[in-house]
């Protein structure tokens, strides 16, 4: 595979050691296993009775209907077990508010053991403990269930009848138009109007969810799986009845997260109500085949889009609309839609995003919610509209470029998207791309080019950091934000140690523990941009207190000098003016006798309605399709981003390289299929759910064109990891029709479909 080329730097880009390609400093914990997840924290090690409880969830297997009876006398009988809790052996719990982005949000709306009606496969009807997993297993499963079954709703085509327009949802209204799209379509000189499908997907992290609940009296402390220790604990506190200061939660390390521990399950309830019956510790591990239900999924997406454009290539109009699909429970629009909204100049576009309500369980965030399964619709459609135009695919999206934001009507805070189609062009060789499909081959193997455009917006929520600089000379930098894997204790170490002009080995970073000062959640691709200043600014406010004791200190080199005549660096205060007249911060410290100074700040995200924050990308795809079997090798994928300044070039190259590959996954493998009649899902284990291996993953190459954002924080740094896998399956899908002539609109494009 090929190193990050960043060679198209147009602006200084390092700042002491931001920028540069610090290896993760994490990375030892996690390959010697002493980086402990939520199911590893070794709780209540003390006598049997206070020992930790294991719980397996006795999980619904009809997907609608009414459950009548449990009887578990089998169970109970079984060594080891300790109780089999159901309805009615555990409290109500109460409403949380759903307040995306600021304080909470249930991944559920209806409240686990709300009643006894089933929803979907998977719902929880109660936890069987016992003293070890297995027998927590064993026992479960012998519970008897009895239900009265319902003939659940499947499919799309089934509750289409009853699709219906949502409430506002992230990405604002459901529906949106400008212009006459209808009329300008009719009017086209070239129309392109076509359906597409995506599947339901699953995140499938390395590590599962789990919890573990430890009661104290009336506090609790969750070891969780999650994306948001903060919202964890607002939920779990809001919905258990405690005061917010009872509740804590911990979650140091997440091996991976996609969406599905962005919110709070119902698993994470389940412990802490079992735990505080049975007086002892519960951990509630979730097994990789009960993650079908657990925890959300991509919804299923049915989409049309309508593309009219005129003689030389202007859009002239775009309809994009989009059913998909969400649970009987609540309400998770996949808003697949909105991309149409802002990604090309086009003055006519309709863009609709509606639900269908089937028996299975509640979707929710995954990997760029929205923009991947809306772009598969969109950039597929540009792709076909390019061959009726006979003009080259890239060629139709410069022409359709939009200068600034086309939704908002504003200019876009910076946007180097042509420099991204150029540089990937280049890099993957367009040149031999064959205009006519199905022309160009080796052996056996027909070879095609394709490409899309990807984009995500560039968000940033308010974060809260504390820098404490001790005398002895370390630094210890703390923020309730969460690592998925994704190289936030390595960038947050980078920063304060640029700002405080320290060595990296010298900063020890802590994270992900509502003890610590707030954070957002590690979501919508906004950890870096949200707690990064937060980092920075907490570092200058520490800065600044070392200045004033310096300066009010007789017997220091700076006494009297003004706080704005002193530099930083290599540890030490120093005079502008005169830079060998200077004093470290320990030698400070410990002549004053103080044990450190603590820079603590909570930033605000910037009010900003001047600009638009969006981030760009272009993929570049070259594909080998076995002629006679339908397999697909991505032999080499380029993808070209636009995301502000790079923090560090390996953990960006590594959030590249993953999100080119689940986006390989995407376009050639996953999906999870359910059985219409019974509801139960066919692809709930690794076996039959397909992500790529190695063997799948041909040369990645992950470029960036950087120009550091001035506009996301002082940083100039926008998020990357949801943008990187948008526009890859459908770059993928498009060089598929350019080597095969078969235009595969549903995905996975598993070799079935390119077989005639
Ligand atoms: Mo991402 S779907 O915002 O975790």
């Amino acid at each position: 595979m090929s190193g990050v080329d960043l060679k198209l730097a147009v602006a200084p880009l390092t700042t002491g050691v931001v920028g540069t390609a610090l290896p993760r400093v994490d990375g030892r914990l996690k390959v010697t296993g002493a980086a402990r997840y939520a199911a590893d924290q070794q709780v209540a090690m003390g006598p049997a009775a206070a020992r930790v409880l294991h719980g397996v969830a006795l999980c619904s297997t009809i997907a609608r209907g009414t459950l009548l009876s449990i009887d578990a006398q089998e169970a109970l009988a079984l060594p080891g077990v300790v109780a089999v809790l159901t309805a009615q052996d555990l409290p109500k719990l109460k409403k949380a508010v759903a307040d995306f982005g600021t304080t909470s949000q249930p991944g559920e709306a209806r409240l686990l053991f709300a009643d006894d009606k089933i929803h979907y496969v998977g719902q929880y009807l109660g936890v069987v403990l016992a003293e070890r997993r297995e027998q927590a297993q064993a026992a479960a499963a012998r519970v008897k269930l009895r239900y009265l079954t319902e003939p659940p709703v499947i499919t799309t085509e089934a509750a289409m009848p009853t699709a219906y327009t949502p409430g506002t949802g992230f990405g604002g209204e459901p529906s949106y138009r400008r212009g006459l799209p209808e009329r300008e379509f009719a009017d086209a000189a070239f129309k392109h109007k076509q359906t597409y499908r995506t599947p339901i997907e699953h995140h499938q992290p390395m590590e599962p969810v789990a919890s573990i609940a430890v009661w104290s009296g009336d506090e609790l402390t969750m070891y969780e799986s999650t994306q948001w220790v903060a919202g964890a604990r607002s939920v779990i506190s809001q919905m258990l009845d405690l005061p917010v200061e009872k509740v804590r939660v911990i979650s140091p390390f997440v091996g991976g997260g996609f969406g599905c521990k962005g919110f709070i399950w119902p698993h994470s309830l389940l412990a802490a109500l079992a735990a505080k019956k049975v007086g002892r510790p519960v951990k509630l591990e979730i097994s990789r085949q009960q993650l079908v239900s657990a925890c959300g999924h991509r919804p299923e997406t049915l989409q049309t889009v309508a593309l009219g454009a005129s003689a030389d290539g202007q859009l002239r109009a775009i309809m994009h609309s989009s059913v998909s699909q969400t649970s009987t429970v609540d309400e998770y629009s996949e808003e697949a839609a909105n991309v149409s909204r802002y990604l090309y100049r086009c003055a006519n576009v309709q863009s609709v995003n509606q639900l269908v309500k089937v028996n299975i369980a509640t979707p929710t965030i995954m990997r760029a919610p929205g923009e991947a399964p809306g772009l598969f619709a969109l950039e597929s459609a540009l792709d076909e509209l390019s061959y009726q135009m006979k003009l080259d695919p890239v060629r139709l999206r410069q022409k359709n470029f939009a200068e600034q934001d086309p939704l908002h009507q504003r200019p876009w805070s910076s946007n180097q998207l042509r420099e991204c189609y150029l540089l990937g062009m280049e890099k993957i060789g367009w040149s031999q791309r064959p205009a006519k499909p199905r022309t160009l081959r080796d052996k056996n193997w027909l070879i095609g080019y394709g490409m899309a455009t990807a984009t995500h917006i560039g968000f940033r929520s308010p974060g809260a950091a504390k820098v404490t600089v001790q005398a002895d000379g370390r630094v210890l930098v703390q923020s309730a934000t969460q690592d998925m894997g994704t190289g936030t204790y390595t960038i947050l170490t980078q920063l304060a140690a640029a700002e405080l002009g320290v060595a990296v080995e010298q900063v020890t970073v802590e994270l992900g523990d509502t003890r610590l000062p707030p954070a957002p959640m590690s979501g919508g691709s906004m950890t870096a941009a949200s707690v990064g200043p937060a980092v920075q600014a907490a570092a200058q406010h520490a800065i600044s207190q070392l200045k004033v004791l310096a300066a009010r200190d007789p017997q220091s080199p700076l006494h009297s000098k003004r706080p704005e005549e002193l530099g930083v660096d290599h540890g030490a205060l120093f005079v502008y003016t005169q830079q060998q007249q200077r004093e470290s911060f320990t030698a400070l410290l410990r002549r004053l006798r103080l044990p450190s100074v603590v820079g603590e700040t909570s930033v605000d995200a910037p009010e900003n309605n001047a600009v638009s924050i969006q981030s760009f990308g272009a993929h570049f795809c070259k594909v080998r399709v076995d002629a006679e079997l339908g397999l697909v090798r991505v032999a080499k994928h380029v993808a070209v981003l636009d995301v502000g300044r790079v923090l560090n070039p390996l953990t960006a190259r590594s959030q590249g390289h993953s999100g080119v590959v689940m986006g390989i996954g995407m376009a050639l493998m996953e999906q999870t299929r359910y059985d219409a009649r019974s509801g139960r899902p066919l692809d709930d284990n690794l076996g039959s759910y397909l992500i790529p291996t190695q063997a799948d993953v041909g040369d990645i190459e992950v470029a960036f064109v950087q120009t550091p954002d001035s506009h996301i924080g002082p940083h100039g740094a926008r998020g990357l990891g949801e943008l990187v896998f948008t526009g890859v399956a459908p770059a993928i899908a498009n060089a598929i029709y350019n080597a095969t002539g078969i235009r595969v609109r549903e995905l996975p494009i598993t070799p079935d479909k390119l077989l005639r």
